[in-house]
């Protein structure tokens, strides 16, 4: 920890990892997650899989109500330090997510980990580090899925790849250049 906030340094290596803003501000990649939430201010929005911050916090930017919620008690440090440092007003939370999904959100965002690639470079750095350190996740994707379903009051929104096959036969899509998401009505 230092004046730049918390880093992460694998032993060995000299030069620690750390959460910049900076991915908080691509337009490109608002405008795709922004329409599969349906983000505005005053939507209360769980992001199940918070990760990193990117799209939960970008989410929040653009206006919504947002709760994040990280398993990793290893990543979430990071998170909570990021969130704290964006002066947004998401409220973040280690645990599995599961045990927050009935709490009356209208959305409920889900990027669980891709499964690896065999003929794909490797993901960006950031996600790199999420994957050396985040552990099993406690729950499926698919039961995420439909745990999100019963629970949100207005969508659930799935991140896949681009190309992959949807988990589930989708409501409908939004697809961009390298990700798409699943956007599900509630069961
Ligand atoms: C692909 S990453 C998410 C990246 C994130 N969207 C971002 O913008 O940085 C998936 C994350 O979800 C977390 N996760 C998986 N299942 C979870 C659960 N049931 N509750 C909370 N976090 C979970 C993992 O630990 C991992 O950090």
């Amino acid at each position: 920890m230092d004046e730049r906030g918390i880093a992460l340094r694998k032993a060995g290596e000299a030069k620690p990892f750390r959460l910049e803003a900076a991915p908080l501000k691509q337009p490109a990649r608002e405008l795709g997650i922004a329409r599969a939430c349906g983000a505005q201010p005053g939507v209360r929005l769980l992001d199940a899989t918070a990760g990193w911050g990117a799209d939960g916090l970008t989410l929040a930017r653009l206006g919504c109500a947002a709760t994040l919620v990280e398993c990793s008690p290893r990543a979430f440090p990071l998170l909570e330090d990021l969130a704290q440092r964006s002066s947004l007003s998401a409220r973040v939370h280690l645990g599995d997510a599961r045990t927050h999904m009935a709490d009356g959100f209208d959305v409920i965002y889900l990027d669980p980990m891709f499964e690896p690639h065999p003929k794909r470079a490797l993901p960006g750095k950031a996600l790199q580090v999420l994957r050396d350190i985040a552990g099993e996740a406690p729950a499926t994707p698919i039961d995420l899925l439909a745990l999100a379903r019963r629970h949100a009051r207005s969508r659930v929104v799935l991140k896949r790849r681009a190309r992959s096959r949807p988990l589930v036969a989708p409501h409908w899509q939004i697809k961009g250049r390298t990700v798409r998401f699943d956007v599900y009505l509630p069961t």
